[in-house]
């Protein structure tokens, strides 16, 4: 089939978003009263001065809406009242069986896996192959996190007080897993949630709390709004009532929420410049093979991803490496998800400021290895760029593009190459290909990042295997890693010190 935009694709019925969409701006659209507003989520939201442009419609009986509703003030303090009120029966169901709706939640994602993989592609150019593991990875979340509300509840001497209401703020990167990840941690922990799924994927946040309710997450306990970014800041997290911020974001984004409310305890995940170091005593063979997956896979666009490869002395000089790396980039198949054999997807909207900059502009000493070509007239179909000659201190070394591309540096020595990681702002995942000891446990004792892998790709953090989360600018907060055994205790306080024997 002939590719398309994606953001198209969701449109399923173009004119009837251009009526609502006219009829708000004249005034004359009564929301409570138009027929295709989704029963199910109804009972759930005020509509208020909602504009809608998105379509949510699945095989869950979504209706189609548009977006981004916008609740006002006084339907917005009904949700915050509403999600207070249902805290004190959440909290007082106790943890086991607020874990045993949990675990209904990841059997409910499993069951939903074919309308996520669908939402997730048409909405956020998620190729199969990315999309299936994000899917279990959100159940992952949804077993983990009912044990670990089961183990806050018993530690001796403390009692553990949750967030009365936790607002969750998830990107369209991982249109399922983080909004997931996200507001599954904050119901073990005993909160309640009011999630605002990201704009470009209304659709996937739609599908995964419809999940979540039809596995017996109470609808008052777990809400969904949609509202500007204007309107989230300065109404929803502005209210005292919200006592917890879970948001991944870019780092401006999370420094704006932190701009709203300073006192507002913020759990944040934010962006990367993620680089993968590759030694003399690789194997090369699996270094390249982990820097394009790496570096390519969902396009580039997520915060682990690798933009940088730095080869340390005669590793630059390696054809093997070269080689083997130019041709796993190459036979990478470019395209739409709607085709399963597609590696690599579209980003998800038409390149445009820094990151058509980085797919079209060369620094100083720079040249491409692979110069990205634009596909097809969306804009938002690319072939993956390789540029080399990346020098330290240049725009392309300290910048996150998230798209595809990565720069190939190069350092004399291991301890030049860690300076070179150190030297950004950011300090998220991080690789070192090296089979040699020494140098792995030097570079585990230099290097400034949240999650270090050696011998494998940077993305993909596992639940409970790799917890997840960032150091410097890529993370703001409780300091927490989502996915490891500590993240709900940041999702509430202890009414006592607990006891340690
Ligand atoms: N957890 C994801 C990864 O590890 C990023 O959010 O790739």
């Amino acid at each position: 089939p002939a590719p398309h935009r994606i953001q198209d694709r969701n449109i399923v019925d173009k004119e009837a978003v251009e009526a609502k969409l006219a009829g708000l701006a004249d005034g004359t659209l009564d929301f409570e009263n138009t027929p295709d507003t989704d029963p199910d989520l109804a009972g759930n939201r005020a509509w208020g001065r909602a504009i809608v442009d998105k379509m949510v419609d699945s095989t869950l009986g979504v209706q189609a809406v548009a977006e981004s509703m916008i609740h006002t003030e006084a339907e917005l303090s009904q949700v915050i009242d509403t999600a207070v009120a249902a805290s004190e029966s959440w909290v007082a169901m106790g943890a086991q069986a607020r874990a045993a709706i949990l675990h209904r939640a990841g059997a409910a994602l499993e069951t939903h896996r074919a309308d996520l993989l669908e939402v997730m592609g048409s909405e956020c150019g998620k190729t199969l192959d990315q999309g299936d593991p994000e899917i279990s990875e959100a159940i992952d979340f949804a077993h983990y996190y009912a044990q670990r509300g089961i183990d806050l509840e018993n530690v001796d001497g403390a009692t553990f007080v949750p967030s009365k209401l936790t607002v969750v703020t998830p990107p369209w990167n991982f249109p399922v897993a983080i909004p997931a990840g996200s507001t599954l941690s904050a119901l073990a922990a005993g909160s309640s949630v009011i999630i605002k799924p990201a704009r470009q994927a209304a659709r996937s946040g739609a599908v995964m709390v419809k999940a979540l309710w039809e596995a017996g997450v109470p609808r008052e306990v777990l809400q969904l709004v949609q509202l500007s970014e204007r309107d989230l800041g300065t109404e929803l997290v502005s209210n005292p009532h919200v006592d917890r911020l879970i948001l991944t974001g870019g780092y401006e984004t999370a420094q704006l929420f932190r701009s709203f409310r300073k006192d507002l305890p913020m759990l944040a995940e934010t962006s990367g410049k993620n680089a993968l170091i590759v030694t003399p005593n690789a194997d090369f063979d699996l270094a390249a093979k982990d820097a394009a997956a790496s570096a390519f896979g969902h396009a580039g666009q997520k915060c682990s991803a690798a933009s940088l490869v730095i080869l340390v002395g005669s590793a630059a000089e390696s054809k093997r490496f070269h080689n083997q790396l130019i041709d796993d980039i190459r036979s990478l198949k470019v395209g739409y998800p709607q085709d399963p054999q597609t590696q690599m997807g579209p980003i998800i909207e038409p390149a445009a400021g820094k990151l058509l900059r980085g797919l079209t502009q060369l620094g100083e000493g720079e040249k491409w290895v692979l110069e990205p070509k634009q596909l097809d007239d969306s804009g938002q179909l690319w072939s993956p760029g390789v540029r080399s000659g990346v020098k330290p201190g240049s725009e392309y070394h300290l910048t996150e593009y998230f798209g595809p591309i990565l720069g190939v540096m190069t350092a004399e020595t291991l301890e030049e190459a860690i300076e070179v990681v150190n030297g950004t702002d950011f300090g998220l995942t991080s690789g070192l290909h090296s089979l040699d000891p020494d140098e792995m446990g030097y570079w585990l004792e230099n290097i400034h990042a949240g999650n270090l892998y050696i011998n494998r790709g940077i993305t993909g953090a596992i639940v409970q295997r790799q917890p997840f989360g960032g150091w410097k600018k890529s993370a703001i907060g409780a300091g927490t890693k989502a996915g490891g055994p500590n993240y709900l205790v940041g999702l509430g306080s202890w009414e006592d010190a607990p006891v340690t024997h």
